[in-house]
């Protein structure tokens, strides 16, 4: 190995990322797919990535896609566009695989608000619940659920239980109190939530929409319950790009992380997206945890296969099987 890839990676436990100097020139797009074709590596993006890494990507989707096709890929590596919890559960999926995640420290706000070993004195506070776990979360709390659920299936999920199955539904209680809404369970709710969801301000929310009486207002249901009262339609952010596109209307105020309004204007060239303003002096809303992947990480990333999501293997198991229980029944659900 040459001396300063050695340096480098040991730099990597300190800072996250490899931070070498990439060549201005060089055509990024060009060498990460040939470094893809050398290696039969497959990139997979959240809809929240920076723009070019989403062009660049094979695979570009919600947590629930991003999951089903780390299952099923035929690659020898997996290169996730997303953050770590993403990256964790594509590793849970798949042992034998490389798994890299261009910047180790794009976490997770909502992932963070729920540490396993309080989280597990409140499971043992409620011993005749069953533990519902929305996918972002760490492997801890995935070894302490029964199920994992993502905002795409979380109803289906709780709906197939029956009416009298206690439930403990974490970490992010907006999600939990809507699905308690809408399904008119009372699950115990674990006190997490989103940072940039919870963000939002009700009150520019309430005047962009007086200025766009004919724009539709859709929210992702991490999204506080006052925001989501306003919503003419809340979903995942794969449900929220199919109604923007198959709707009616040309314009729509979307209340979820910015980086998603890309897919929308590439599926829906004519339409008008406005991102709902954050209650901060920016005019939208970006994950910082997300944002910290850019596409010379991602080339790093696929040219020295660092940094690499590494799991201890007795958790890897322990983890997994409530996310085989979430495919399981989204398979048969038809998702
Ligand atoms: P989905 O893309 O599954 O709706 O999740 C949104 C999110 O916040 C991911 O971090
Ligand atoms: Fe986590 Fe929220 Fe960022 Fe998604 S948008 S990764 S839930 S902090």
């Amino acid at each position: 190995m040459d001396v300063n890839i050695a340096a480098a990676k040991a730099k990597l436990n300190e800072v996250g990322y490899l931070d070498l100097a990439v060549d201005p020139t060089l055509d990024l797009f060009e060498a990460i797919e040939q470094l893809k074709r050398e290696k039969n590596a497959i990139i997979l993006a959240h809809y929240y990535q920076e723009p070019d890494i989403q062009d660049i990507a094979d695979y570009i989707g919600d947590s629930l896609g991003l999951a089903q096709q780390a299952e099923k890929t035929s690659a020898d590596m997996i290169v996730f566009a997303g953050v770590h919890f993403m990256a964790e559960t594509a590793k849970m999926l798949n042992p034998g695989k490389k798994v890299l995640l261009p910047d180790l420290k794009a976490g997770c706000s909502l992932s963070d608000s729920c540490p396993p070993p309080i989280f597990k004195a409140f499971k043992e506070k409620h011993p005749d619940h069953i533990v519902i776990s929305y996918i972002n979360c760490s492997a801890g709390i995935k070894a302490l659920s029964d199920i994992i659920c993502t905002s795409s299936n979380a109803r289906q999920i709780v709906e197939s239980l029956p009416l009298d199955q206690k439930i403990i539904f974490a970490p992010d209680k907006n999600l939990g109190a809507y699905i308690n809404k809408v399904t008119g369970r009372d699950m115990v709710l674990w006190n997490g939530a989103c940072m940039v969801h919870e963000i939002f301000s009700l009150e520019k929310i309430t005047k962009l929409k007086e200025r766009h009486p004919e724009a539709k207002f859709i929210a992702h249901p991490e999204c506080e319950e006052a925001v989501l009262r306003l919503a003419d339609f809340i979903g995942s952010t794969t449900q929220l790009i199919k109604y923007a596109v198959e709707d009616e209307a040309n314009s729509f105020i979307v209340a979820t992380e910015a980086g998603i309004l890309h897919q929308m204007q590439q599926k829906a060239p004519l339409k008008t997206f406005i991102p709902a303003p954050p209650d901060n002096a920016c005019a939208c809303n970006d994950c910082p945890h997300m944002k910290l992947n850019t596409l010379e990480k991602l080339y790093l990333c696929l040219k020295y296969e660092q940094p690499e999501i590494i799991l201890d293997e007795a958790l890897r198991i322990a983890a997994r099987r409530p996310i085989d229980r979430m495919l399981e029944l989204s398979r048969k659900f038809g998702l």
